[in-house]
C-alpha cells in the first residue's frame, strides 16, 4: 500500500506538469516565433505594408489577425529580415503565414522541410543565395533582384503530369503541404498505413491537446490505481 500512494502521488505530479505543458502551450497569446529577434515590423518593410492592407495587428516581428479573441494568434506575416540569422528552424509557429520575409540575414542554406505545412504562404522573400524552398517549380514565379530572391505563389505538387499523385495511395487524396511538398490523407472510412484499412476512423487521433492529457492522464491513473488494487 505504501508503494502504491508514493506511485499515486508522483502519478498526480506528471498529471499536474502534463495539465501545465499542454494549458500553457495552447493558451498563451504569446507566440515566441514573433520574438525570434528584437524590434517590430517596420511599416514600409513589406511585411508591414501586408498588415496593414489586411487590417493586421503588428506584434514584435509578426502580422497577426485581428480576430475577435486575443488568446489565438494567427500569424498572417513574419519579417524576420536584418535578424543576424544564420539558420532558418523553428518557426513552424508561423505556418499560417501568407508572406515571410528572411531577407539581410547571413543564412547559407534552408531545409525544405523547414516550411512543411505552410500552405498559404505566398510570398517568401530570401538573401539571394539561398534558393526558393523546393525548388523552382515549387513557385509560380522568381525573381532576384537588389540581394533578395523572392519566390512567390507555390505550385501545387499534387498535378504535375500526375506524377506526384500516384505517390498517394488507393484511398487517399492527395493535398498541398508547404513548397514542393505534399501529403496524402485518407479518404472517409480509410485509416492505418497507406489508408488500407476500413472502418471508423480511431477516435484517439482526432483528439486536441485537451484530450490528449485526458487520455495520459486517464493512462496513468488507470496503471497506479490497477496496481493498487491487485489481489494479494
Ligand atoms: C483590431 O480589432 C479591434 C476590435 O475588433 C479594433 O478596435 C482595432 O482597430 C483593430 N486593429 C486594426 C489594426 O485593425
Ligand atoms: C539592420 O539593423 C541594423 C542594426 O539593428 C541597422 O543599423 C541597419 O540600418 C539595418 N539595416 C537595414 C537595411 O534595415
Ligand atoms: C547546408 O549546407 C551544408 C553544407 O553544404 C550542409 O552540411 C547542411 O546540412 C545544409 N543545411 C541544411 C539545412 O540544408
Ligand atoms: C488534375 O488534373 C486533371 C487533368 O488536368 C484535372 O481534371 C483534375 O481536376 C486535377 N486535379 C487537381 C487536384 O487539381
Amino acid at each position: 500500500m505504501k508503494a502504491g500512494g508514493c506511485q499515486l502521488n508522483s502519478a498526480l505530479l506528471v498529471v499536474l506538469f502534463l495539465n501545465l505543458c499542454f494549458y500553457g502551450a495552447s493558451n498563451s497569446s504569446e507566440v515566441q516565433v514573433c520574438k525570434l529577434c528584437s524590434g517590430t515590423v517596420l511599416s514600409h518593410s513589406e511585411v508591414g505594408q501586408f498588415c496593414s492592407s489586411s487590417a493586421g495587428r503588428v506584434e514584435g516581428r509578426c502580422c497577426l489577425k485581428n480576430g475577435t479573441t486575443s488568446d489565438h494568434s494567427t500569424v498572417t506575416g513574419l519579417d524576420l529580415s536584418n535578424c543576424s540569422l544564420a539558420q532558418v528552424e523553428n518557426i513552424q509557429e508561423a505556418s499560417t503565414a501568407e508572406i515571410i520575409d528572411l531577407s539581410l540575414n547571413p543564412i547559407a542554406n534552408i531545409s525544405d522541410f523547414t516550411f512543411q505545412g505552410f500552405t498559404e504562404l505566398n510570398k517568401l522573400i530570401l538573401p539571394e543565395k539561398v534558393l526558393c524552398p523546393g525548388g523552382a517549380t515549387s513557385w509560380k514565379k522568381i525573381g532576384v533582384a537588389k540581394g533578395q530572391r523572392v519566390c512567390e505563389g507555390q505550385n501545387s505538387m499534387c498535378n504535375q503530369t500526375g506524377q506526384m499523385t500516384t505517390d498517394c495511395p488507393e484511398n487517399s487524396q492527395c493535398a498541398p503541404f508547404g513548397p514542393g511538398l505534399f501529403e496524402c490523407s485518407c479518404a472517409d472510412h480509410y485509416h492505418g498505413y497507406k489508408c488500407l484499412r476500413e472502418g471508423e476512423f480511431p477516435v484517439l487521433q482526432v483528439f486536441g491537446p485537451l484530450g490528449a492529457s485526458t487520455v495520459v492522464i486517464s493512462l496513468v491513473l488507470w496503471l497506479t490505481q490497477r496496481r493498487m488494487v491487485k489481489p494479494l
